[in-house]
């Protein structure tokens, strides 16, 4: 069974599924918020603490709403996601506008916002200097490069294109300072879906020496770390949870070890999680249409890749259950398809599952972070709702389905036979 059981039996999904047809995806809106509060409590110890939840993970503003009630603030990647925070009432520093390659009319509306600019390349000083004039808070993306081994997903940090090396980093607190920034941050992100919680405290210990560093060479001091996001979650059923607490209490160590006898206690700690916010409390639901049977046995559903990207571009490994047969043994071999004319259009490719016949609903777990969101048009594909069960059991839909009009809107068919 995976970390979070889905909260609806199969005779409710198919009330649901009545009012909005599969494929959907559905959020608990209770998991959201106990996990959120896990998060604040083992770091509470830091006064400044702050989560901000990755928007890119579910760019919904319901689900933005319960994170915002839970204390957590948003971290931005584009100037859509920028709108989207300021249109659920998010303002100055519980946004961070962490992105890449960022044009200056973002950088602007982001300053316009009061969020804090986590700039990706000492370049970008200049360029927010001369673009847009440098706030009075500024943070910096550090790439540890060779010295730290990313993880399987992110990959090598010497082959990854965010952030600046460390001599820039100094460099950039000099020149930063010199030009009248006030305040300061340090960030990284080296991980992603990493399930070893010591990996943060390893993040935490660098950006703290990385602190002390600085305030010795350069007399500035650093008023906030960002951990990054990337605390993973049991995709696999086998797999465990990150204990939030024992992360929590290595990072205070490392805290007391080395932020507080160099004299820069306070330092705020930051993170900005998605996956872990969202990720376990979200289920795709889908309905089988079709049984076929060649060299492999297939089930074909009615959702696809443009529902969920994960398995098919990273191989990502989704449990997948038949609603109704959840104690029936497991006695099938099947590839779970959709309807895309890719070959890697499978949510699971050799899965042990219960017969499946045409009709049955299957949920595809672990879909609350980026999974609607990745969404895709190709083939035409309309990208589905979704639905939010709330805490007190009702369901509302928090995006409806698009539509052939939404998919055909860009489109200008004046001039073309018909
Ligand atoms: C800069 C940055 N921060 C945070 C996140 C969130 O990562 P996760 O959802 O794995 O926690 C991402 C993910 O792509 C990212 O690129």
């Amino acid at each position: 069974m995976p970390s979070y059981p889905l909260p609806l039996d199969r005779e409710a999904l198919e009330a649901i599924a009545d009012e909005y047809p599969t494929p959907f995806h559905l959020y608990d809106e209770r998991g959201i918020r106990e996990n959120a509060r896990k998060l604040n409590a083992a770091f509470a110890w830091n006064p400044g603490f702050r989560e901000h939840f990755a928007v890119k993970a579910t760019p919904n503003p319901h689900v933005l709403e319960i994170l915002k009630q839970e204390g957590c603030g948003a971290d931005c990647s584009s100037f859509a996601e920028l709108i989207l925070c300021e249109r659920v009432g998010y303002s100055g520093e519980a946004m961070v506008f962490t992105s890449n390659e960022t044009p200056a009319y973002e950088y602007a509306k982001a300053v316009e916002l009061g969020a804090t600019l986590n700039l990706d390349d000492l370049s970008h000083i200049e360029y927010v200097d001369r673009h847009v004039g440098l706030p009075e808070t500024i943070s910096f993306r550090f790439n540890p490069g060779p010295e730290r081994t990313g993880n399987v997903i992110i990959g090598n940090p010497v082959e990854a294109k965010y952030g600046f090396t460390r001599e820039q980093l100094h460099e950039g607190y000099r020149l930063a300072r010199d030009k009248g920034v006030k305040r300061f941050g340090l960030h990284a992100m080296v991980a992603s879906n990493e399930l070893d919680g010591s990996f943060f405290v390893e993040t935490a210990r660098m950006l703290f020496e990385i602190c002390r560093d600085v305030a010795r060479e350069h007399d500035v001091r650093i008023s906030f770390v960002n951990l990054g996001g990337g605390i993973g979650i049991p995709y696999r059923p086998e797999e465990q949870p990150v204990d939030y607490a024992t992360v929590g209490e290595g990072v205070k160590a490392a805290y007391d070890e080395l932020v507080v006898p160099a004299g820069l206690d306070p330092l705020d700690v930051h993170m900005e999680n998605g996956r872990c916010m969202t990720g376990p409390y979200g289920w795709l639901i889908t309905r089988a249409l079709h049984r076929k049977s060649i060299y492999k046995e297939y089930v074909g559903v009615d959702a696809c890749m443009a529902n969920l990207m994960r398995p098919g571009m990273y191989g990502a490994y989704h449990h997948v259950s038949v609603l109704g047969k959840e104690d029936a043994p497991a006695d099938q071999t099947y590839d779970v398809v959709g309807s895309l004319c890719e070959n890697n259009d499978k949510f699971a490719i050799d899965r042990q599952l219960p017969a499946v016949e045409p009709g049955d609903l299957l949920a595809i777990h672990d879909t609350g972070a980026h999974g609607h969101s990745m969404g895709f048009q190709y083939n035409g594909k309309l990208r589905s709702a979704e639905l939010l069960l709330r805490e007190d059991g009702t369901v509302q839909q928090i995006r409806r389905a698009e539509t052939l009009d939404d998919l055909f809107a860009t489109l200008d068919f004046a001039g073309v036979a018909n």
